[in-house]
Parts: C-alpha cells; sequence; structure tokens
C-alpha cells in the first residue's frame, strides 16, 4: 500500500475500503470494490492523464513548457524552437535547430489537389471548417501515417503537419478572398514563409519584422495547454488509433467552438455590437443579468490573470505602434477595467484569457475576424502532436471510452405502429 491513502466507508454496507493516493489523486477505478464509479461530467475534477508537457498553475497564473516559464519562451524562443521543446522535452542545440527548420521547409508542400479540394468550398465558407476539411483530407494523401505503431513514421508525420499547416492556412486565407493560392518559398523562414503567402499580391510582399515577430510570440503563447478541450479531442480520438492528420482534425473540429478557440472571434463581434466606450456599463449590466457572457473572460483553471493574456498586451503595444490603435481597444480595456472592479467577475475569479486581446492584435495584422482561430490552430498543433504523441507512448493509455449513469426507461416491449 503506498504511503498515503485515503480510507472510504460505504455507510450503506458498512465496507470500508482504503485505496491509495499518489500525486493528491486517487485512481476512480479503486472505487470499483465497492461497486462505485465516479461522476465527473466535464472533466471538473478528472485527470485524464499524466502528462510532463505543460504545467499550469490556475491560482498564481503561471504556464511553463517542458519546466520553461512561457514569458521567458515568449521573449527568447522561436516557434520551432519551442515546437522542437514540446516534442523532445529538451530545446534543440543549434545544430538540432538548424537540422530541424531544414526538414520543415522541406516539407512544406502540399499537393496540388488540395487547392481543388478547397476551390470546392463555397466564397463564404467559414476558414476554421475550411481548415478541418483540408486537415482531415492529408490522410488521405499519406496512408502510410496509418503505421502509428511506427516511431519513425509518427515522426515523419508529425514533420508533415508541422510543415504544411502554415501552407493550407493561408490557402484557405487566399480562397476567402478570391485570390490565386501562393507556393511556399524555400529562402523564407517558417513565419515569413507563412505571412507571405498570406498577403502576397503579384510577387511582391514586404515583410515587416515587428509583426512578424509578434504573430510568433502569439502562436509561442498558443503552442500548449495541457488538457484543453481540443487537446483532449486530440487525445481521445487519437486514442482509437487513428492517423494523426484526422485526431488533428478533430482537435481542429473542438477549437472553432465559440467557448474554445472561437472566443477570440467572438471577442471582436462582441466589442462591434458594443460599438462606444459609454455602452460599455450596460453591456456589463446585461451580461450579470444573464444574457450571454463576456467573451475572453473566465477560464476553467486559470482563477486569476491569464498569463497569457499580460503578454500578449505587451505584444498588442508592439503591434498598435506598427499599424495605429485599433480603435475597438479602447472599449476592451474599459470592459476589463470595470469588470475587474465589479463584484460578479471578481467573485467568479472571472479575468482575461488568452482570446481577450488576441483578436484585436490579428486585425491590426490584417486577419479578417473569422481567421482569427485559424492563426490559435497553428499556435496549438506542436501541443496537439506532442500530447497525441506522449498518449501513445503511455502504457496506461487505452481507447478513452467513458461509463455514464443511466437515466433511461427499464425494458420495455416494442409497440406497433398502429397502436400508437
Ligand atoms: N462571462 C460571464 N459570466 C461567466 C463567464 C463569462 N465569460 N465565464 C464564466 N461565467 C460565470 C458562469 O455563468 C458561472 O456563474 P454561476 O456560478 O453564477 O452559474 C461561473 O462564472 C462559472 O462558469 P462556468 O461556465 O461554470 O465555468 P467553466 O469552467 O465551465 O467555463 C469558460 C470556462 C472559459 C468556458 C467560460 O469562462 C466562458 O464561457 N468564457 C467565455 C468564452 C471564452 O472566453 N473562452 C476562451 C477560454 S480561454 C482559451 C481557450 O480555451 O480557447
Amino acid at each position: 500500500m503506498a504511503d498515503e491513502t485515503l480510507s472510504i466507508r460505504d455507510n450503506r454496507t458498512g465496507t470500508e475500503v482504503e485505496i491509495p493516493i499518489t500525486d493528491a489523486t486517487i485512481r476512480a477505478t479503486d472505487l470499483r470494490q465497492l461497486g462505485l464509479m465516479s461522476y465527473d461530467p466535464a472533466f471538473l475534477n478528472t485527470a485524464s492523464t499524466r502528462s510532463g508537457i505543460a504545467y499550469i498553475d490556475g491560482d498564481a497564473g503561471i504556464l511553463r513548457y517542458r519546466g520553461y516559464p512561457i514569458d521567458q519562451l515568449a521573449e527568447h524562443a522561436s516557434f520551432l524552437e519551442t515546437a522542437w521543446l514540446l516534442f523532445e522535452g529538451e530545446l534543440p542545440t543549434p545544430a538540432e535547430l538548424e537540422a530541424w527548420e531544414e526538414e520543415v521547409r522541406l516539407h512544406t508542400y502540399v499537393h496540388t489537389n488540395v487547392t481543388q479540394l478547397l476551390d470546392g468550398f463555397r466564397y463564404d465558407a467559414h476558414p476554421m471548417g475550411m481548415l478541418l476539411g483540408a486537415v482531415a483530407a492529408l490522410s488521405t494523401f499519406y496512408p502510410d501515417a496509418k503505421e502509428i505503431g511506427d516511431v519513425e513514421s509518427r515522426r515523419l508525420q508529425r514533420v508533415r503537419l508541422i510543415a504544411k499547416f502554415p501552407t493550407i492556412a493561408a490557402w484557405v486565407f487566399r480562397h476567402s478572398r478570391g485570390l490565386p493560392y501562393v507556393f511556399p518559398r524555400n529562402d523564407l523562414d517558417y513565419i515569413g514563409n507563412f505571412v507571405n503567402m498570406t498577403f502576397e499580391i503579384g510577387g511582391v510582399h514586404e515583410p515587416n519584422p515587428v509583426l512578424q515577430r509578434a504573430l510568433e510570440i502569439l502562436l509561442v503563447l498558443h503552442a500548449d495547454h495541457e488538457q484543453n478541450a481540443s487537446t483532449n479531442a486530440v487525445r481521445g480520438v487519437g486514442s482509437t488509433q487513428v492517423d494523426p492528420f484526422s485526431a488533428v482534425s478533430a482537435g481542429i473540429a473542438a477549437l472553432y467552438g465559440p467557448l474554445h478557440g472561437g472566443a477570440n472571434e467572438a471577442v471582436l463581434r462582441m466589442l462591434d455590437e458594443i460599438g462606444t466606450v459609454e455602452r460599455v456599463p450596460a453591456f456589463i449590466e446585461s451580461v450579470k443579468g444573464g444574457d450571454g457572457r463576456l467573451m475572453g473572460f473566465g477560464h476553467r483553471v486559470y482563477k486569476s490573470y491569464d498569463p497569457r493574456a499580460k503578454l500578449i498586451k505587451r505584444v498588442a503595444d508592439d503591434v498598435f505602434a506598427q499599424t495605429g490603435l485599433n480603435p475597438k481597444l479602447e472599449i476592451a480595456l474599459e470592459l476589463e477595467r470595470i469588470a475587474l472592479e465589479d463584484d460578479y467577475f471578481v467573485s467568479r475569479k472571472l479575468y482575461p484569457n488568452v482570446d481577450f486581446y488576441s483578436g484585436l492584435i490579428y486585425q491590426a495584422m490584417g486577419y479578417p475576424t473569422d481567421y482569427f482561430t485559424v492563426l490559435f490552430a497553428l499556435g496549438r498543433l506542436p501541443g496537439w502532436l506532442a500530447q497525441w504523441e506522449e498518449m501513445l507512448s503511455d502504457p496506461e493509455q487505452k481507447i478513452a471510452r467513458p461509463r455514464q449513469v443511466y437515466t433511461g426507461y427499464d425494458e420495455r416491449d416494442f409497440v406497433p405502429l398502429a397502436q400508437r
């Protein structure tokens, strides 16, 4: 028996059991000795895995990847360096980073049939719907991706996904604008290539290094966030041993929702709806009255200021110095000011999250509102893949298949149609 234990007495029968406590956690399966299940809709207090990738202290507002504080990574690391860290567990050496960047560069081309797939979407198709479909379609181009038991094959699919995702994301952007697709360029770095594929017109694009670095920081800030809804979707779908393109497309679907990655888009729509600073107090009152939510506020884990939101506010200053102030910033700042003083939000520990300010920056950079979540997906991809790999290497993981408490009818006889 472990050093730390929990004694449970079942008052229905008088049976007493002692179950081990490890890492302040008990195993739900230990309750089977009493014929009990644990009931935890929405995983409010259930760990679905052991993980060594991201650490969050929600009360202290701390986020670390592989032990490194998020602010240090945002300041010093490139996005590909961060992705390597998430996959390999350590920061790359200069030689490893160079080889990794080169390998990614050599895989950025996407089969041109994918452009035909994108052409099939209507002109006003939502970018996340297109991204979801195109990434899922990649599994049909790489049937070898089914070899999920093969370490080298898994590594190759990871490289493919990291390399091709910006190309597809940029093509989705071009489709929405009715612009011709731009292909990857080997003389550009990861971020430069993505920005060029989105914004180039007539073979010309003048790169802005400040905006590119700002975008890179945003991607680093989004790269992983432990067992969030989309990562849980990737792990859950991946636990069936499907290929990683299909598993990642499940993550994209989960991220699309307004309570998750779709919140950055919802924030901008909310700011548009509010319209002027004068209307902020009335809007706050309507939220408190139960009429909708203050989008970009609140978090399942953070019960203090989201550390990513703090860093994003700093990035916003750099970006707006280049692009001029986003007029909606004033409304956002006023919303934050009032909410942080209002007992409704204070008592529920609702603070700005990563999505509150990111949309304002993306908009200033020239991305349309319905494209913001695609940028979130691009950032989160390394996290999804690192978590997928960790799940497959974890001997405790099996197909994710929750139990239920049945609340339906007892057995009853079929009633013929004519008698109903
Ligand atoms: N505005 C107003 N009230 C809120 C908000 C909000 N944004 N978020 C939570 N509440 C209230 C909620 O009504 C509840 O009040 P009561 O106890 O009186 O019923 C209480 O706070 C607890 O909320 P909950 O829904 O039980 O909390 P949760 O952990 O299930 O939800 C959340 C977390 C992020 C889904 C939620 O805070 C929310 O809907 N926020 C707005 C959407 C958003 O910004 N999402 C982005 C999350 S961060 C990045 C990401 O994951 O993509």
